[in-house]
């Protein structure tokens, strides 16, 4: 029978497990244990035991969908299901900020949540952040969660945007898990209001003629300037779209989709997501590190390239191939635009 060691002083980590295994200093059948946060329960002790702490994404965005479903299937009125969506905003924020997830983006409502919606659900979704925000910010303050905002508050409510200010200030002390909620939140109004910023602080700063425009520093007038890109993003409701949400920031990003509606969304689903997230690392290389972002593909990507190389030049693909093969560039686009557009048949909603 396998034997479990537990050490709290040790670090054990399971990459640690593999390198003592390899250098033949841990005995067979033994298994060494990361320390488990407190606060999680049965399940969620279940789940992250098998996770490797070291590789936890730094950054993880939600688009918190299904609330409307959530409560149609109950013959309740959807205003049930974002009320039932607070238990779950509640139980994915504190097993983020129990297991040392150093950001949580929250997309709670989009611009066109705003502009598209009945003005009664619309009312209802202010009453509950300005409650949601009142009664949190003792829990936010106990977790040591600092709250931040993305989107144009400017548009919101007054009273709503006092509550926000308020509790900012009052978790702003904080210096775990930065909970970040998009509100009024566009992606593409994002981009618009930083290329607005960039161009006004230049002209404040010597005129147009030293605007310089790279990557670095779009990303330094997204609202997101406080936090890095995420490294996964999760959408419930098993809907397959970005709906507006963090476009740029996305780019990098490894996408989990789940069935689960939002009300019935826990902390234990968000460890099932980091779980996946990190068996797709060991597969296709990794986001993971500060090198991810902008440097192209990771070693093992690289490797897996090369890997792709061989074994198309062993298998006997020629040029004469190549010049009609589905694998180039323009065969690909060409075969995009004579696909049958099967999302055309979809109904959408944003
Ligand atoms: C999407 O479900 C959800 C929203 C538009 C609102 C999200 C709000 C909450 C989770 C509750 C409060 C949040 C905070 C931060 C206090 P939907 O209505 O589009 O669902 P449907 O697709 O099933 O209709």
């Amino acid at each position: 029978m396998n034997r479990v060691f537990r050490n709290r002083d040790v670090v054990p980590f399971p990459s640690l497990q593999g390198f003592l295994s390899r250098v033949s200093l841990l005995p067979k059948g033994i298994t060494l244990q990361h320390k488990v946060p407190t606060g999680l329960d049965r399940k969620e002790t279940e789940v992250y035991r098998q996770l490797d702490p070291e590789r936890l994404p730094k950054h993880i965005a939600i688009i918190m969908d299904g609330n409307g479903r959530w409560a149609k299937r109950r013959h309740m009125p959807r205003v049930a299901g974002h009320r039932a969506g607070v238990a779950a905003v509640r139980s994915t924020v504190e097993t983020a900020a129990r297991i040392g997830i150093h950001a949580l983006t929250l997309y709670a409502f989009s611009e066109e949540n705003w502009k598209k919606r009945p003005k009664s659900e619309v009312d209802f979704l202010m009453r509950l952040l300005s409650r949601y925000l009142k009664a949190e910010v003792p829990t936010l303050n106990k977790n040591n969660i600092r709250l931040e905002y993305i989107g144009r508050q400017h548009e919101l409510p007054e009273d709503v945007q006092e509550r926000m200010a308020w509790a900012r200030h009052s978790t702003a002390q904080n210096t775990g898990t930065v909970l970040t909620l998009a509100l009024n939140y566009s992606a593409r109004s994002e981009l618009v209001d930083a290329f607005r910023s960039m161009v006004n602080s230049v002209s404040q700063n010597g005129g147009l003629e030293h605007l310089r425009i790279d990557e670095d520093t779009v990303a330094r007038h997204l609202y997101t300037s406080h936090l890095p890109d995420p490294d996964l993003v999760v959408r419930t409701s098993g809907e397959m779209r970005l709906s507006n949400f963090l476009l740029w920031q996305l780019a990098y990003a490894e996408i989990y989709v789940t069935p689960t509606l939002w009300p019935d969304f826990r902390g234990l689903h968000l460890l099932e997501g980091i779980a996946e997230y990190q068996k797709r690392e060991r597969r296709y290389g990794g986001l993971n590190g500060d090198s991810h972002a902008h440097s192209g593909p990771s070693g093992e990507m690289r490797a897996s390239m090369a890997d792709l190389a061989v074994e198309l030049r062993t298998n006997g693909t020629n040029s004469e191939d190549d010049s009609d093969s589905e694998n180039t560039d323009s065969g690909n686009r060409e075969k995009l635009h004579h696909s049958k557009p099967h999302a055309s048949k979809v109904t959408r909603k944003h």
